[in-house]
């Protein structure tokens, strides 16, 4: 087996006083799409957090590549190859569609014309300023504008969160087509039902520990667990 593209191993993550990871281990594999799923506050944004170099954990280890990048600032962790598309989709509300992902340019394998080739809806709106976008708009240029930075691997916090059930189904399929163009993929969701279509594998949170890990099937299978961990 060759090693993971990405190794968390037992971090533990405090905001001040108060702790929230207790040891969290997560291993992510070049070229799988890997879950973290759990009720709101157990630490999934944490945990990503955490590897962005935003809050760096206080103990354990953080490697990309076979790479020690724990503390790294987190722009350091950007240009390491780990792409982060936050909760809070982080867009220029003033600037257009367009400018949005022409900042994010780099020079590498992502362009806007292979962006708007994934996202054709965006095609539509190069001209309108982001803060004009719909809730499914603004998280597709958020995506778009992540990718335009070449990662190798990218982390999604929750991106189906406050979207129409027909646009999580898109997003869905923009998800996967990604996944089949070989790019890694650390997902956080309270989504069970659209994470276990996209995921190989997951890790259940509770309270800043990992409670599950194993197949996506296995957990489809496991209606008892599903309760246990999961929102219904
Ligand atoms: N900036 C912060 N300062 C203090 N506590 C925080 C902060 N962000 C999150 N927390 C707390 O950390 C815990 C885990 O939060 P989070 O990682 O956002 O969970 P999730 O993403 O699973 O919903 C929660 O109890 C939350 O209130
Ligand atoms: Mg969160």
């Amino acid at each position: 087996m060759t090693a993971p593209l990405l190794e968390v191993s037992e971090i533990h993550t405090a905001y001040g006083l108060s702790r929230v990871l207790f040891g969290v281990s997560i291993e992510v594999g070049a070229g799988e799409c890997v879950c973290l799923l759990g009720r709101n506050g157990v630490g999934k944004s944490t945990t990503m957090r955490s590897i962005m170099g935003l809050t760096p954990p206080q103990a354990g280890r953080v490697a990309f590549k076979g790479v020690d990048i724990t503390g790294w600032e987190s722009y350091r962790v950007a240009r390491a190859g780990i792409g982060f598309v936050p909760e809070d989709r982080r867009i220029f509300a003033d600037l257009t569609v367009w400018e949005n992902l022409d900042v994010a340019q780099r020079g590498g394998g992502w362009t806007t014309e292979r962006v708007f080739d994934l996202f054709p809806t965006l095609r539509q709106l190069t001209g309108r300023n982001g803060g004009y976008l719909s809730g499914g708009e603004q998280q597709m240029l958020t995506i778009a504008r992540t990718l335009m930075g070449n990662p190798e691997l990218l982390l999604l916090d929750e991106p189906s969160e406050g979207l129409a059930p027909l646009v999580v189904d898109h997003l869905d399929e923009q998800i996967a087509r990604l996944k089949a163009e070989g790019l890694t993929i650390l997902l956080a969701e309270q989504n069970t039902e659209f994470s276990l279509r996209l995921a190989d594998r997951v890790y259940v949170l509770e309270k800043g520990a990992i409670r599950f890990s194993g197949a996506a099937a296995a957990l489809r299978d496991n209606e008892a667990l599903r309760h246990e961990l999961l929102a219904l």
